[in-house]
């Protein structure tokens, strides 16, 4: 309850006062909307109907008190349930912004098409769909319960009980196909897949108002009935195609990253990436084999297999400033040879700052750019650790040959680190042909991570873990490359 008070967790920290104004200024804001929107389907009322006298009877204005009231109770509640679940405090002041929003926009269209077109044809799908992307997928589903009711309960209070079966059925129809289309929101992977699923879910849904007006008349019309499904079909259809319109101009207002947006920045088209294949075709290999684990692993424990697949693509992207020094893109000549231990670790670990600046400097999503430079933590680069210390007798301070971090502060960021980690080491050993033994292997390199400490700044368990080694056991077998071995060992 704490978070409905204040913006972010260091406003918790501010004085009563400052928390007191916030609440209020939430409380006006929702109030604000809920009026807005009772006012608008009673405005819409007159209009259609030219009932302006209905503005000088005070029924009216208790209707619409009543109604604003009760539709600020359900959006505080799912307010409230959104900043309970949400995680991620840097999103918190933009959930109020959002939720209100989407709700005047879908309001606004869903009372201009029941009316112009047909009571079936609202599209209240619209706004869950909205409301899961954005904010998230249970939020989503209990707007699409709480909304849709307030919508109807308005509309019937506005327009009359005659309403009640075209709108009860709409309400059902609305529901149902929510629940359905915000499920398969993650899982689809182009705009037009979402909207082949919406097709699908518009034609099942079209049953419900053809049942519900079936049993509502003594003598049931069969054009009634099929018209009803008509337009129920009409109604999902027409939710999808607003959603897929009015989406990304909100992803850019709000700075969101939906699974859709993510999905087509690991679009091969994208600069960096077409880059990366000409300029760094190891690193580019390498990347999509990460790619391919990192999305099977995502999935295991219940993360974005769209989001780890984008930030897999471009982990690497801070090789380009010197390909050649990362033995995946060497054909032969090998600069390494030529410079000092000290030299070689300084281009290495470079590329990960280099990354993160690459991917801000393009715009990409900022998770993309924390798992680049995060995805190393604050590793060692053992190989030129070792080699330093066979060219001296001196102690080396093995700080130097150390990655910068920080630590994986996600856990896409520690999946990232592991899938890094065993694909380059499998293609360099190339020792999948024993199971057990590969099992072994896998489970020694997340050994040796976690005993480093690289986790403790991430929320990944024991479990996933186990899940990740599953996975990785499975999959690599089947997918690893030639690679040239590391042969130098440690001085005795
Ligand atoms: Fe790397
Ligand atoms: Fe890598």
């Amino acid at each position: 309850m704490k978070k409905f008070f204040s913006y972010s967790a260091s406003v918790l920290k501010e004085d009563a006062k400052t928390r007191r104004k916030i609440f209020i200024s939430r409380v006006f804001a929702i109030a604000g909307t809920a009026l807005l929107l009772t006012f608008m389907m009673v405005f819409a009322r007159a209009v259609e109907f030219s009932q302006f006298n209905l503005f000088t009877e005070w029924k009216t204005y208790l209707t619409i008190i009543v109604l604003a009231i009760l539709t600020t109770i359900i959006i505080s509640t799912l307010f409230v349930y959104s900043m309970y679940i949400n995680d991620d405090t840097s999103n918190a002041n933009k959930i109020l912004p959002i939720m209100s929003l989407a709700i005047i926009i879908t309001y606004v269209l869903a009372i201009a098409f029941g009316r112009l077109i047909n009571i079936y044809v609202v599209p209240l799908t619209l706004l869950s769909l909205l409301i899961a992307s954005l904010i998230d997928k249970r939020v989503g589903i209990a707007t699409n319960v709480l909304m849709s009711q307030a919508f109807f309960l308005s509309y019937v209070f506005i327009y009359g009980t005659d309403m009640t079966v075209a709108a009860t059925s709409a309400l059902i129809t609305s529901i149902v196909s929510a629940c359905f289309l915000i499920i398969y929101v993650d899982k689809a992977r182009t705009r037009v897949s979402y909207i082949v699923a919406g097709i699908v879910v518009a034609v099942c849904t079209a049953v419900i108002p053809m049942l519900i007006n079936l049993i509502s008349a003594d003598n049931p019309d069969a054009y009634t009935i099929l018209m009803s499904g008509m337009w129920s079909f009409v109604s999902v259809i027409l939710s999808v195609a607003l959603y897929m319109l009015i989406l990304p101009i909100m992803e850019v207002i709000y700075r969101v990253d939906t699974p859709f947006r993510l999905s087509e920045l690991s679009s091969l088209d994208s600069p960096l990436l077409k880059r990366l294949a000409k300029e760094a075709p190891g690193t580019f290999s390498h990347s999509m084999s990460v790619a391919a684990l990192s999305e099977l692993c995502a999935d295991a424990i219940g993360e974005s297999s769209q989001l780890a697949r984008a930030c897999a693509y471009y982990h690497d992207v801070g090789k380009l400033k010197d390909p050649e020094y990362f033995i995946e893109n060497q054909t032969g000549y090998n600069p390494h040879d030529d410079v000092i231990p000290e030299v070689s670790v300084s281009m290495i670990v470079s590329h990960v700052t280099a990354g993160y600046e690459m991917i801000k400097a393009a715009h990409l999503p900022d998770i993309i750019a924390d798992v680049a430079l995060e995805h190393h933590g604050t590793t060692p680069v053992n190989y030129f650790l070792y080699k330093a210390q066979n060219y001296t007798e001196e102690d080396v301070n093995d700080s130097e040959f150390r990655y910068p971090g920080p630590k994986p502060k996600s856990k896409i960021s520690a999946i990232i680190m592991i899938v890094d980690t065993v694909e380059a080491a499998t293609r360099a050993n190339k020792n999948t042909d024993d199971p057990e033994k590969f099992r072994e292997f896998v489970r020694k390199l997340i050994k040796s991570k976690m005993d480093a400490g690289q986790f403790s700044e991430c929320d990944i368990s024991f479990g996933d873990l186990g899940k990740i080694e599953d996975i990785l056991v499975r999959a690599i077998p089947s997918m690893h490359h030639e690679r040239i071995k590391y042969d130098i060992k440690k001085k005795a």
